[in-house]
């Protein structure tokens, strides 16, 4: 028997390796891997499977411990899980929490998910890799059946936000933003490869939630069949232009001089008719989770955002509070927060309109 805790994550309890990651980037280890961090995204997925009926057959394609999978099995229960792993030190973990739990619609199984995807469809594919999904997504998407659903993490958080551009054009074959957007654009940029790949199978996708969270991406998007579907999703992609000096940035359907970073995704990020069927009720990270639904729900689907202290550097003016400066936004379009940093919008004005507003809002009534 590993040496291992066990804890109550949710509703649901679990045995998990006495060592274990608190936060960060997972990371290969001897043990079975498992990041206490991570509550919140699997509470997510909890919450998303539990607001989608149709949702039955669910497979956890990397599960490690079994902790999605058995929370899923748990607190959703009509669904059917699969808990798949590489690695047979898994075993162990798998089999013991679903015991735990008195499961009897979660089975372990022990494959490389490239098998167990090319074997078996599922209406939820949740795929949650060390690093990029990238080199998983071919078999991912075949293993997910008509109006499935595809759930997608990447904590390949370096290369997508722009730190290592070329490692980006190799994995993404996309070119990254640096600056306050470049979390936005990485978010894009992985549902840009996602769409693509979708593309190549004639299948399009609606994303149903997108987020940027601690170190990781996170993108679940509802399969839609056929070559119209596909050519929809496609004219969805473009690319960014984003001028550092006068804080110009716009989002353009093709590249030019200025549109170079990309492709990203220039959709809506989330399906708001969704969210609003979700609730928190039991969730390990209530709380956050709450806090989050709430802005995710009210989120703009403008690909562009702006950020409190890159205006207020610019400007040279101190920053307001994001309520204050929300508020004289208003009174002139659409503003709302943005889920991506705490001190970031997105709105509908331009940015002129943008700038003479944010001097007002932050009481420097000399400047102009
Ligand atoms: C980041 S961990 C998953 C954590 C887990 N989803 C959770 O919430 O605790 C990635 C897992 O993917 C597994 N893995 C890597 N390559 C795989 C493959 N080709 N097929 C199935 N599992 C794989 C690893 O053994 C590891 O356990």
């Amino acid at each position: 028997m590993p040496e291992c805790i066990q804890i109550t994550e949710g509703l649901t309890d679990l045995l998990v390796p006495k060592e274990h990651s608190h936060g960060g980037p997972g990371k290969r280890t001897g043990d079975v891997f498992f990041n206490a961090q991570m509550a919140f995204n699997r509470d997510v997925s909890v919450m998303v499977i539990r607001s989608l009926e149709d949702i039955v057959d669910v497979a956890d394609a990397m599960t490690a411990t079994g902790a999605r999978a058995v929370r899923i099995a748990n607190e959703v229960p009509r669904t059917m899980v699969v808990a798949n792993d590489l690695e047979e030190k898994s075993r162990w973990f798998i089999e013991s929490n679903v015991a735990l739990n008195g499961l009897s619609n979660c089975q372990t199984n022990i494959q490389n998910l490239s098998c167990l995807l090319a074997e078996k469809s599922f209406d939820y594919v949740d795929l949650d890799p060390f690093g990029s999904p990238i080199p998983f997504l071919q078999a991912t998407i075949r293993g997910c059946r008509k109006r499935g659903v595809l759930a997608i993490t990447a904590t390949d958080t370096a290369p997508l936000a722009g730190a290592h551009r070329a490692k980006c054009q190799r994995r993404y074959q996309a070119r990254p933003l640096r600056g306050p957007m470049c979390h936005e654009s990485g978010l894009r940029i992985l549902m840009g490869a996602i769409a693509r790949e979708l593309a190549r199978f004639d299948r399009g996708m609606e994303p149903i939630l997108s987020f940027y969270a601690d170190h990781y991406f996170r993108s679940y998007v509802r399969v839609k069949e056929g070559a119209e579907a596909a050519d929809d999703t496609l004219s969805k992609l473009g690319f960014y232009s984003y001028n550092q000096s006068t804080l110009e940035r716009s989002f353009s359907p093709a590249s030019d001089a200025d549109h170079v970073h990309g492709p990203v995704w220039g959709g809506q990020l989330h399906n708001p008719a969704v969210l609003l069927e979700m609730h928190t009720d039991g969730l390990a990270t209530q709380k956050r989770v709450d806090k989050s639904l709430a802005i995710w729900r009210k989120e703009l689907p403008t690909p562009i955002f702006y950020e409190i202290g890159e205006l207020a550097s610019h400007l040279k003016v101190p920053s307001p509070r994001l309520e204050v400066l929300l508020e004289a936004l208003r009174s002139n379009g659409r503003a709302e927060k943005c889920h991506v940093t705490p001190t970031s919008f997105r709105t509908d004005l331009p940015l002129q309109t943008i700038k003479d507003l944010f001097i007002q809002a932050s009481g420097r009534k000399d400047w102009n």
